[in-house]
């Protein structure tokens, strides 16, 4: 989208939202099931759509996808689902709320027209592709009374809820650098994330146009349709897929606002495979408050899994998940505490236990009792925010402030 158009959608959809919020809510009673709806049934989408199926309170009525195929296989896996080629269509549906699992670039758009008509929203991560579509988001979330979850689901996590109870009851002290790490890897000449095109993926059977929303017009092109997250135009590469879900969790654990500078430097080093995105990321984030946090990936080495080490003068928190252990060659996932002996020298470590709460009912729970859910919009304005610095950095090859970044295109 080029800037002009950017800020066109951004002035017609603020307008939209305002006055629309709370248009169509319907009372809940004790007995309703709540009604879904979902816009984009891919990968993400039939995962979450089998999770909602899951919660007896709620039931699935419409879903929302440019390409048939997609349609075809919600239809499979709910018969009689209502099914619509036009997300606005299912928007002028009779539904308490709305799933948005489209591609990044797509969200600002689904997230501001779920809102102006009315509809609670879940909308998965990242919030948005852009800081000026994050801010859009937020400012028209705050004049709407809607209940919004992010897809950020490891905000329902037990391990993090210990986490900030460790936290707040001293167990760390003082805090000033967090690390963390994300790893996979692929079979040699596969890179991470490529799809194939199937067959009938081809310009009869999916709208292009929509799928563009404004971007320059061009022939169809399955590749990119299929593959948008490796392209910077639809996607934030894996800043906006992984990173957000672990500065989700450092952020809100220390309640930290959106960082005052970032850097990142990195590569396509992984696989040459035409991709933009890079692969191979190193990002430092730093915060008000004396905070630096750092986060690195690789495609190309998964020994390590993915985790995140709070240092602090009284003692650590690490959370590991996926690394093999060297001895067993298993892999867990657990969070830990550890003292540090030079200031608690009577402490022990202990493991966290809390149960996970489930993000999906969360949300539908939410929607009844109007509370705010686990993954607030502001979180998702804020973690959105933060992993875009991180790429803003890495396209102008420099460090990036805050007020800088706001202004950045690139
Ligand atoms: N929370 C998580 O752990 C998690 C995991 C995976 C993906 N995701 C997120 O889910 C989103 C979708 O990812 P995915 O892997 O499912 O992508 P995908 O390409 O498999 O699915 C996207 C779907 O959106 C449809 N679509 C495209 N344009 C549309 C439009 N204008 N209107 C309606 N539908 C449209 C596509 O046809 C496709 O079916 C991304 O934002 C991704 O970051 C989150």
């Amino acid at each position: 989208m080029s800037n002009n158009t950017r800020r066109d959608f951004i002035k017609k959809t603020a307008a939209g939202a305002a006055f629309l919020a709370s248009a169509s809510a319907r009372v809940l009673g004790a007995n309703d099931r709540v009604r879904v709806g979902m816009i984009g049934v891919g990968a993400r989408g039939q995962d979450l759509l089998k999770q909602l199926l899951a919660v007896k309170s709620a039931e699935l009525v419409a879903v929302a996808d440019i390409y048939s195929r997609r349609l075809e296989e919600a239809e499979r896996l709910v018969p009689g689902v209502r099914k619509f080629r036009d997300h606005r269509q299912l928007l002028d549906s009779d539904l308490d709320g709305v799933i948005v699992a489209s591609p990044l670039h797509l969200h600002a758009r689904h997230f501001l027209d779920t809102i102006a008509a009315g509809k609670d929203l879940y909308c998965e991560k990242t919030m948005t592709w852009s800081i000026p579509e994050a801010e859009q988001c937020l400012g028209a979330a705050k004049q709407s009374d809607r209940v919004i979850q992010i897809g950020l689901q490891h905000e329902s996590s037990g391990a993090l809820a210990d986490t900030r109870s460790w936290i707040a009851n001293g167990l760390l002290g003082k805090i000033t650098q967090v690390e963390s790490w994300m790893s996979r890897n692929t079979p040699r000449g596969k890179g991470q994330w490529v799809r194939a095109v199937p067959a009938d993926c081809v310009a009869e059977n999916v709208n292009w146009k929509a799928f563009l929303d404004g971007r320059p017009d061009r022939p169809f092109d399955g590749y990119k349709f299929m593959n948008w997250r490796l392209f910077w135009e639809f996607s934030g590469g894996n800043v906006t897929e992984n990173m957000v879900h672990q500065i989700a969790w450092i952020m809100s654990a220390l309640n930290l606002p959106v960082p005052t500078s970032a850097y990142m430097s990195g590569g396509v080093f992984s696989e040459k495979d035409g991709r933009e995105v890079p692969d191979t990321i190193a990002v430092t984030l730093d915060f008000p408050g004396d905070v630096v946090l750092t986060w690195q990936s690789t495609f190309s080495n998964s020994r390590y899994g993915l985790g995140e080490r709070f240092l602090g003068s009284e003692g650590t928190v690490e959370h590991v998940a996926g690394a093999t252990d060297m001895v067993t060659g298993k892999s867990d996932e657990l969070t830990r505490h550890f003292p540090e002996p030079v200031n608690r020298s009577n402490g022990s470590p202990f493991t966290s236990n809390t149960p996970d709460q489930n993000h999906m009912a969360n949300w539908i729970d939410c929607i009844r009792s109007r509370k705010t859910p686990n993954a607030s919009v502001e979180l998702g304005y804020r973690t959105a925010v933060a992993a875009h610095m991180a790429n803003l950095a890495y396209r102008s090859k420099q460090r990036v402030a805050f007020e800088t970044a706001r202004n950045m295109t690139v």
